[in-house]
């Protein structure tokens, strides 16, 4: 499918995959609106991806785990850019600790954002894609939504469920010709992974966001009458 010109919705753009991604679309000729709670980082991109490829972008700052921020983020950016193609749910958080010494506050706020995020999300943007009966959304769940690990409880919890919502999804809207997929990468060489001391390895082959957003391309370049519902992305790093 040619992306020249195709409008994308990409949450977390302000740095690791998310702004890859948005490198990577823009490169392609895609016009965007980035998403993130701290504009810093939305404004740098913008002007490096404008000037560097021309595209339009587009910024909203919002927290994805509040549904009003959600959909005023939604409304501003689709005003400004017309029908959204495409949607990509990357925005997340990450903390790890066993399931009695994690504060229940911090368990809620992974599964605010890394699920509840991801489906207000799609809750505000679905209906444009339903309308004009096409479009794709891709959520970047994770390895850690496929297999639980000690220390993990609620960020395997949060993607776990990321992947059912998101299978669940595709069986809804297919038959209107819009896509769902999740890709579920392994360790990322972000600041998700450092700071929470994912990050082990030799680094130098170290899975990049570069990477992640190689397969997000692969994903919507396939002719529109096929997608790819889930998608491992692993390393060849020994770990
Ligand atoms: N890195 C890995 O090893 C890895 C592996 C598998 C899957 N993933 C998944 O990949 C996604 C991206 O991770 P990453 O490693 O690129 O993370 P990152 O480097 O920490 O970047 C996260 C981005 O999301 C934004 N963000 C975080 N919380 C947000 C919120 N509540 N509302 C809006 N924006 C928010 C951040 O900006 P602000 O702080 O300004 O909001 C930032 O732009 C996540 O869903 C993560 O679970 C990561």
């Amino acid at each position: 499918m040619e992306l020249r010109n195709k409008k994308a919705l990409i949450t977390g753009a302000g740095k690791g995959i998310g702004k890859a991604i948005a490198i990577a679309l823009a490169k392609e000729g895609v016009h965007l609106g980035i998403i993130a709670r701290s504009s810093a980082d939305l404004e740098t991109l913008q002007e490096e991806l404008t000037t560097a490829y021309g595209v339009d972008v587009f910024i909203a700052t919002a927290d994805i785990a509040i549904q009003t921020e959600v959909d005023e983020a939604v409304t501003a950016l689709s005003s400004r850019l017309g029908s959204i193609d495409i949607l990509i749910n990357n925005a997340g958080t990450a903390q790890f600790g066993t399931l009695i010494d994690m504060e229940p506050a911090h368990w809620e706020r992974i599964i605010q954002t890394n699920l509840m995020g991801t489906y207000y999300m799609t809750r505000a943007v679905l209906p444009a894609l339903l309308s004009q009966s096409s479009g794709s959304i891709i959520n970047i769940a994770s390895t850690a939504g496929e297999r639980g690990f000690a220390t993990g409880s609620a960020y395997c919890a949060s993607k776990f469920a990321v992947l059912g919502m998101t299978e669940a999804l595709m069986q809804e809207v297919r038959k209107s010709n819009i896509r769902v997929t999740a890709l579920t990468p392994s360790t990322v060489n972000t600041e998700l992974a450092v700071n929470t001391g994912l990050k082990i390895g030799d680094e130098d082959r170290m899975m990049q966001p570069e990477d992640v957003a190689e397969l997000v391309l692969v994903t919507l370049k396939l002719p529109d009458r096929v997608f790819i519902k889930t998608a491992g992305i692993w390393t060849t790093n020994p770990q």
